[in-house]
């Protein structure tokens, strides 16, 4: 099939690295001129495995193909998909402009009939408006259908997550459409949902809430634990092998974060507003996972007392191992607060340091994990990245002030950090 995608950011340039590879013709339109030279010569502005080199798989089979103009492309798609941005505004809500501003744009291109898909992450009703839009601006002759289709992807894990999909959601009531998107994804596994536009825009919101949730909770019934002396570890292991409750998000630590969690639970709780509902368990979830950030702080205060002059070694400043991505991040949260209270920084992150250098300017950043060790007052693990379990903890001893670790992930075992000499606090674990 012949599509154009339109937004090359995380969504849409994975998405069409993945259809492209499926066999499908993928126009990628970028629509900032170096930033699309960029693209052609294989330079991607974010770190995600694998994407590179399918990103240039696909423009060496001539199956993906950048661009900065759209008119052909739209004009001869099958489907239209857009995977443009919805950031927050100040009240929590998706700012849908840039979803706007694309069904204007796009409208008058489009030419016999065509599916125009929204995969950005958009509050329900939002296919409506879109379809209202591009019908006003229609040329002759044209038909449309707008479907929603979420994505589930996660970052570090996207293409696996977009080429071996547990489900794929197609939310429209048109079965010419239904038609079309079943065809598009027909190379995929995972179970087939259809359904209405509004069920399907709600899918992929309650689906992150309800995982926030789950995160939340149980950072909640570790807080518990460091107070009743139980250990969260064996408490979630328990929990988890009752299949209605499943094993997975329940790692608790110092909170979610991300570009989706944070944004998609507020935006929830204010579509949830628009309706006069009050979604009181979102709005609690919300809130735990902000303290939870403030509940290590007050953990490391309680550990090194003042602050102000300490010296303090950083492991992981992305808000996940696997990504660069620094947004929303507990750890470059609890970086600046630490920096306000005048500590000093020596953090190491294997990608993400020049975006916490650009959100945290002048941070002292060391080339490698070992290095934060130097003749500081504590080191705090904020970022799970597989390398810092594998560390010579033995010997960075040597290298601290004084031997203190706070692990705000759980990632090392407590029994062999106290072998080892250090004074060793992580999350709900006595
Ligand atoms: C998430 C969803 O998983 C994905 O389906 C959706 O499309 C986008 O949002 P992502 O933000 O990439 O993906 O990361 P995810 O792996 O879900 O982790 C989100 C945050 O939760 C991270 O900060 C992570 O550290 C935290 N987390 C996750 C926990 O604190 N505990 C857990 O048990 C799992």
């Amino acid at each position: 099939m012949k599509m154009t995608v339109i937004g090359a950011g995380y969504v849409g340039l994975t998405s069409a690295a993945v259809y492209a590879q499926l066999g499908h013709t993928v126009y990628l339109v970028r629509r900032n001129e170096q930033k699309l030279q960029e693209l052609k010569e294989g330079r991607i502005d974010f770190f995600e495995p694998g994407l590179e080199e399918l990103v240039r798989q696909g423009m060496e089979s001539g199956k993906l193909i950048p661009t900065l103009e759209y008119h052909e492309p739209v004009r001869s798609s099958d489907v239209v998909m857009i995977c443009v941005g919805t950031p927050p505004m100040a009240d929590g809500s998706a700012d849908l402009s840039q979803v706007f501003e694309v069904a204007e744009s796009l409208a008058p291109l489009l030419h016999g009939y065509t599916v125009v898909v929204n995969k950005s992450t958009v509050p329900v009703g939002t296919g409506e408006r879109v379809e209202q839009i591009i019908t006003s601006l229609l040329s002759p002759g044209s038909t449309i259908d707008v479907a929603s289709c979420p994505e589930f992807l996660r970052e570090g894990t996207a293409l696996e997550d977009l080429r071996a999909p547990d489900r794929i959601v197609i939310g429209t009531d048109s079965i010419r459409a239904r038609a079309v998107l079943l065809e598009l994804h027909r190379a995929l596994p995972g179970k087939r949902v259809v359904t209405d536009r509004r069920s399907a825009e709600l899918i992929k919101y309650s689906s992150n809430a309800f995982l926030a949730t789950k995160i939340s909770f149980i950072n909640e019934i570790a807080n518990l634990c460091d107070e009743v002396g139980a250990n969260i570890d064996d408490v979630a292991y328990g929990m988890g092998l009752d299949p209605r409750i499943g094993s997975a998000f329940l790692k608790a630590g110092i909170g979610y974060g991300g570009s989706c969690f944070p944004k998609d639970t507020q935006a929830l709780h204010s579509i949830a507003l628009q309706y006069d509902y009050e979604f009181k368990l979102l709005k609690a979830v919300i809130e735990v996972n902000q303290a939870q950030r403030r509940q290590f702080i007050r953990k490391i205060k309680k550990t090194l007392g003042e602050v102000r002059g300490k010296t303090i070694g950083v492991l992981g400043l992305a808000f996940k191992p696997s990504t660069d991505d620094i947004r929303e991040s507990a750890s470059i949260d609890i970086v600046r607060w630490l920096r306000d209270q005048g500590a000093r920084i020596m953090a190491y992150d294997p990608q993400a340091e020049q975006k916490a250098l650009a959100a945290l300017p002048g941070l002292q950043v060391c080339p490698s994990a070992s290095e934060t060790f130097t003749n500081v007052d504590a080191v705090l693990l904020l970022t799970e990245w597989p390398e810092f379990r594998t560390l010579p903890w033995g010997m960075l001893k040597e290298r601290m002030n004084q031997p203190i670790i706070l692990d705000g992930r759980n990632v090392l075992d407590p029994q062999q950090m106290r072998q080892m000499g250090y004074t060793y606090y992580s999350v709900g674990r006595p």
